[in-house]
């Protein structure tokens, strides 16, 4: 007997809601299709729960998701609620006490979506991002002195220990293996200043690498540089493991070389435990209830997240059905300009699973 899936659903705020509808839509279709099971559980974690109960995450929430096999994700983050709150209080506590200490951001331009980079296309842009997300300078260590005065100062560190720059390396090393394609694996740091903390990285880096993969071929680049070969040479690129902050900036720049938020997914990934797959796009609050936002993203998580529970044949018909339709059908990946309904889109992927 097939295994029945625990997934848990977050749809969030904004138009999160919307584009997870899409997703587990597509969902139902692709289960069906592949002959699997699955169960969801929703929670509401998100703005609107705080504003009215004030509390951000239940003391429950933590233990109720270690008990699913993943974690769907809309998006967090409310036009009311001030920057950092929710972010910090439900996304990064979770992406923390869930230790999913990779976020998995493929940059991959499929046919039929408009690229800003001049003269390249789907064979040109097509690498996977290994960003660390646990450590750096998200691990919150800092703090203020004499606030608000003249003399006031801000101090937030980049914290790295080895064990965390070697799990993740150790992450990106097996994936760029798996993934095969040109067998390259990219470090994207800051050596010429951040001496100490890149410094640990190309170490471990190297050791791992030479000895136990010694087939896959090193490169490094510094952040800087690698925003500009992102732009001028994506070809170059397979797969490139970086630090906290880096991956989160170098991401939003791939992204929209892929054709923008509208079809940019992730998954924070916990090896060992439980994973949450989420579009990278953030709660685009002006667009909420209008049903003009794009599931693309959303519905391409999803695939990742099966991908990720080994229904390989499933997360291959996703990507396929939106391949077919960002070829044949959208007029722009943008919101309100898709020539289609957010619910629309949806119903075109499903259908063609
Ligand atoms: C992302 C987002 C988050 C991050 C924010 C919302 C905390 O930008 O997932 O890339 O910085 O990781
Ligand atoms: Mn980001």
């Amino acid at each position: 007997m097939s295994k029945k899936y625990k997934i848990a659903v977050l749809p969030g705020d904004g138009t999160g809601p919307e584009v997870v509808r899409e997703g587990l839509k597509v969902l139902n279709a692709v289960a069906r299709s592949c002959g699997f099971k699955y169960e969801t559980e929703e929670f509401d974690f998100g703005g609107e729960r705080y504003k009215k109960t004030g509390e951000i995450l239940p003391e429950s929430a933590v233990g109720d998701l270690k008990k699913k096999d993943a974690i769907f994700l809309g998006a967090i983050g409310h036009p009311d609620v001030k920057p950092g709150i929710l972010e910090k209080g439900i996304l990064l506590r979770l992406r923390f006490e869930l230790d999913q200490y990779i976020n998995l951001r493929p940059v991959k331009l499929y046919p039929g979506v408009d690229t800003p980079l001049k003269d390249k296309g789907p064979k040109d842009i097509d690498y996977v991002v290994v960003r660390e997300n646990t450590g750096g300078l998200y691990t919150g260590i800092g703090g203020f002195t004499m606030k608000g005065t003249e003399q006031e100062v801000a101090v937030q560190s980049m914290v790295y220990t080895r064990h965390q720059v070697e799990r993740c390396l150790q992450y990106a090393f097996e994936y760029t293996r798996k993934r095969n394609k040109n067998n390259t694996l990219a470090l994207c740091g800051k050596t010429n200043v951040l001496t100490y903390v890149y410094d640990l990285w190309v170490r471990a880096f190297h050791e791992i690498g030479k000895k136990d993969y010694p087939e896959i071929k090193r490169e490094y680049y510094h952040v800087d540089a690698t925003c500009m070969w992102m732009v001028k040479n994506p070809e170059w690129f397979d797969v490139i493991v970086t630090g906290n902050m880096f991956g989160d900036i170098i991401t939003d720049l791939g992204a929209i070389t892929q054709g923008g938020m509208g079809i940019a997914a992730g998954g924070n990934i916990n090896p060992e435990g439980v994973s949450m797959f989420e579009p990278i796009g953030g709660s685009a609050p002006k667009y909420t209830g209008k049903n003009v936002i794009n599931p693309l993203a959303a519905i391409c998580a999803l695939g990742m997240l099966l991908d990720t529970l080994g229904e390989k044949e499933a997360a291959q018909k996703i990507e396929k059905s939106v391949i077919k339709v960002t070829g044949t059908k959208l007029k722009s990946l943008s919101a309100g300009k898709m020539g289609y309904s957010t619910s629309e889109v949806g119903d075109l992927v499903a259908e063609g699973i």
